[in-house]
C-alpha cells in the first residue's frame, strides 16, 4: 500500500532543502518502498531567478501543485498560503505534511496540516534565535509547536526541543539536507559571467548577501552598511548578488561604493562557486554560514544573534553585528591572515535526505 507525503516548498531556501529528500523518495520508491510524494510549491518566491532555476539546476522534479501565493505582508502570505493548502487537503488528504526550514510557507502549511488532523514532520527544526524581531523565529516557534516529527540538524536543536518538553521518540538527528546538496553539487559549481567580466582571481574577491528587514529596509543604514564593506574590503572586487527585498532599497540610494559588483540573484551552481573561492563571504543569511562552514571560507555575518550558533563554534562564521563600525577590524584579521579554520559539524555528511526518508517509512508505513 502507498503513503502519500506531501513536500513544501515555498521560497529559495527551501528548494535545496527537499531536493535530496526527493531524490532519496524516489530512490526508495524505485526499490519497492511504500513512500509517494506530492510536491507542493506555496508560489511565496515565483521568479525564475528565485525559484525555477534552482529546480533545474537541482533535478527537483516540477510542483505537482503550484498555490500561486505571491508576495504580500506577512499576514497575506500566511492566509494565502493556508487557503490554498487546506483547500488541496480536502481534495485529497496526505499521510503526513513534511515541511523544511522557516520560511513562512513552512509555518502556514505545518498549522493547516495539523489542524486537519494530518501530522507534520519538520526538517531543520529545533533552531532558535532568540530573536522575536525576525519573522523566521516567529515561524520556528509556531511550526515546532505543532510538529509531531522533529529531523534537526545540530545538538543545539536537540537540547532546545528536548528543553521545550519534545519526547526522545519524536527526534531524530540526522544532519543538513542543505549540506547533502552542497556536496552532491560541488563538482558541478561554476563561474559566473562576473568572474570573467572583471577578471575575478580566486581568494581576490569578496561575497556579500544582504536581505534582512533590520538591513536592509532602511535606506540610511543601509548605505552606511554598504561603505563599511567596500571599504574594509580595501578595494578588492565585492560581487553582491540583489535580492528582489533588497533591490527596492538600492534604488533609493544616491550611490554606492565602486568595488561593489551589483549583479542579479545568481542560480545554485553559479552562487556557491563564488563563495567557494572567495576571500570571505559578508552575509545576513542563515544558511549561507552552513555551507561556508562546509566550504572552510570565512563567513562574516551581519547580525546580532544566529539560529546556527555551530557555525560559529565549530565553523568558519563569525556574528559581527549590525554595527557598520565592527565590520573593519574583522576584515583586518582575515587581512592578516587570522581566521579560524573551523570544522564541520557532526552528520553534515550528503546523508541526510536518506536518513530523513528511512526514518519517514518506519513512521508512515
Ligand atoms: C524569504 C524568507 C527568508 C529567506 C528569504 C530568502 C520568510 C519570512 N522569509 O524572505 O527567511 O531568507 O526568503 O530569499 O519567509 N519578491 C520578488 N520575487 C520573488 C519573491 C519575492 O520580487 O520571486 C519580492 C517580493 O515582492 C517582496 C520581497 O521580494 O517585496 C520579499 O519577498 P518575501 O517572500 O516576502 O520574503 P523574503 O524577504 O524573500
Amino acid at each position: 500500500m502507498s503513503v502519500l507525503v506531501d513536500v513544501i516548498a515555498g521560497a529559495r531556501p527551501n528548494f535545496m532543502k527537499i531536493a535530496p529528500i526527493l531524490h532519496a523518495m524516489r530512490s526508495r520508491r524505485d526499490a519497492g518502498g511504500p513512500l509517494r510524494w506530492r510536491l507542493v510549491h506555496t508560489g511565496q518566491h515565483y521568479d525564475p531567478r528565485m525559484s525555477g532555476e534552482f529546480f533545474d539546476q537541482l533535478g527537483i522534479p516540477a510542483p505537482d501543485v503550484n498555490l500561486e501565493v505571491g508576495s504580500g505582508t506577512q499576514a497575506e502570505q500566511t492566509a494565502g498560503i493556508m487557503v490554498g493548502y487546506e483547500t488541496l487537503l480536502l481534495q485529497q488528504r496526505s499521510a503526513c505534511c513534511l515541511v523544511v526550514g522557516d520560511v513562512t510557507s513552512t509555518m502556514a502549511c505545518a498549522i493547516t496540516a495539523q489542524k486537519l488532523h494530518v501530522p507534520v514532520a519538520h526538517v531543520e527544526a529545533g533552531i532558535r534565535s532568540g530573536d522575536w524581531t525576525m519573522p523566521e523565529e516567529i515561524n520556528r516557534l509556531a511550526t515546532d509547536a505543532v510538529t509531531n516529527w522533529f529531523f534537526t540538524t545540530s545538538e543545539h536543536a536537540n537540547a532546545n526541543l528536548r528543553r521545550a518538553g519534545v519526547d526522545e521518540a519524536r527526534l531524530f538527528f540526522v544532519g543538513n539536507t542543505m549540506i547533502d546538496t552542497l556536496l552532491a553539487n560541488m563538482a558541478r559549481l561554476r563561474a559566473p559571467d562576473v568572474v570573467q567580466q572583471h577578471g575575478l582571481q580566486s581568494g581576490g574577491y569578496f561575497v556579500t548577501t544582504l536581505h534582512r528587514p533590520a538591513n536592509v529596509d532602511s535606506a540610511e543604514s543601509f548605505g552606511r552598511l554598504l561603505r563599511a564593506i567596500g571599504d574594509g574590503c580595501r578595494g578588492l572586487p565585492v560581487v553582491f548578488p540583489v535580492h528582489p527585498r533588497t533591490a527596492k532599497t538600492l534604488r533609493a540610494l544616491p550611490d554606492f561604493p565602486a568595488n561593489l559588483l551589483l549583479v542579479d540573484p545568481q542560480p545554485y551552481l553559479e552562487f556557491n562557486w563564488l563563495v567557494k573561492h572567495a576571500k570571505g563571504v559578508i552575509t545576513d543569511s542563515g544558511g549561507i554560514t552552513e555551507e561556508t562552514t562546509v566550504m572552510g571560507v570565512p563567513c562574516l555575518t551581519l547580525r546580532d544573534n544566529t539560529e546556527r550558533p555551530e557555525t560559529v563554534e565549530l565553523g568558519t562564521n563569525e556574528l559581527i553585528g549590525t554595527d557598520p563600525a565592527k565590520l573593519a577590524p574583522a576584515l583586518a584579521r582575515l587581512f592578516d591572515g587570522q581566521w579560524k579554520q573551523g570544522q564541520v559539524p557532526p552528520l553534515w555528511d550528503g546523508r541526510t535526505g536518506e536518513r530523513i526518508v528511512a526514518t519517514l517509512e518506519q513512521l508512515l508505513a
